[in-house]
């Protein structure tokens, strides 16, 4: 294995220290891919993977899909040069922040027929999370699918049971993942930075998300709300697992 390949299965590892069941849930994502490659001719799908990190979900589309090509957004220039260097001529990577206005004039031109996030939304705020998606409203076609996975927190004060479940469960997670090898976040940045394509980037990184704190939390309902007001005629979970949450919706 190449450091990169073990750099990204070590993200895969890290990421499911805090996703008790992150397969499965990029496995539900991939199916409804499958059903919109079935009713595009050819299955010639172009899916835009919004925050795509080091290229997990894109990966695994480009994988399962050898007509698709997978549009790779992120404004990390670390995580999207790891994504760049092991995801093949099917994957192109745009350099763009979806905090601000205007992401989408960054995207090469063509048909976007399917957009997708895992992990990421988070970082977002509430009125950023609204005009992102209002953008994807205007780039997907009808019937154009986006889905996004991510943890939707419970509302401690009027889901107090559902929250101690769900935080005993990340602990439970973390810990069997911590116990089988699985590295923390900062131990694998540690080991990314020293291959030097990645750590020349570092800086640059470090300066672009300086000033970024938590955001306040954007519930389920937010989402769904926010999707409808953009245009998306059909909107739903398609999977769940206590506060994480794959959202569906359709142009
Ligand atoms: C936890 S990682 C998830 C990466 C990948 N989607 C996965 O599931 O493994 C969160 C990603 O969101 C990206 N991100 C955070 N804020 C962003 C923004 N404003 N614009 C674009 N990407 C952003 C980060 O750079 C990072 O790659």
């Amino acid at each position: 294995m190449t450091a990169i390949e073990q750099l990204v299965q070590r993200w895969d590892d890290q990421q499911a220290a805090y996703i008790t069941h992150r397969e499965q849930r990029f496995e539900v994502m991939l199916d409804v891919i499958a059903r919109l490659a079935a009713a595009e001719d050819g299955g010639r799908l172009t899916v835009l993977d919004l925050a795509c990190g080091p290229g997990s979900l894109a990966g695994r589309i480009l994988e399962r899909f050898p007509d698709v090509q997978v549009i790779g957004l992120d404004y990390d220039p670390v995580l999207l040069t790891l994504a760049d260097t092991w995801l093949g001529d099917r994957f192109t990577a745009v350099d763009a922040d979806l905090a601000r206005p205007g992401w989408e004039t960054k995207l090469p031109p063509g048909p976007i027929h399917a957009a997708v996030s895992s992990t990421a939304l988070h970082w977002l705020k509430p009125a950023e999370l609204v005009a992102g998606y209002a953008t994807l409203g205007t780039l997907l076609p009808s019937n154009g699918v986006f889905m996004n996975a991510d943890h939707l927190r419970y509302d401690p004060q009027t889901q107090p049971f559902l929250t101690e479940a769900a935080a005993a469960d990340d602990e439970r997670t973390q810990r069997t993942a911590r116990a089988a090898g699985a590295q923390t976040w900062d131990e694998w940045w540690a080991d990314a930075v020293a291959v030097p394509a990645l750590g020349e980037r570092l800086a640059e990184r470090e300066r672009r998300f300086a000033d970024r704190p938590p955001t306040p939390h954007a519930p389920l309902g937010l989402h769904l709300q926010a999707l409808g007001t953009a245009g998306f005629a059909e909107t739903g979970t398609i999977w769940r697992y206590y506060d994480d949450v794959v959202v569906f919706a359709r142009r």
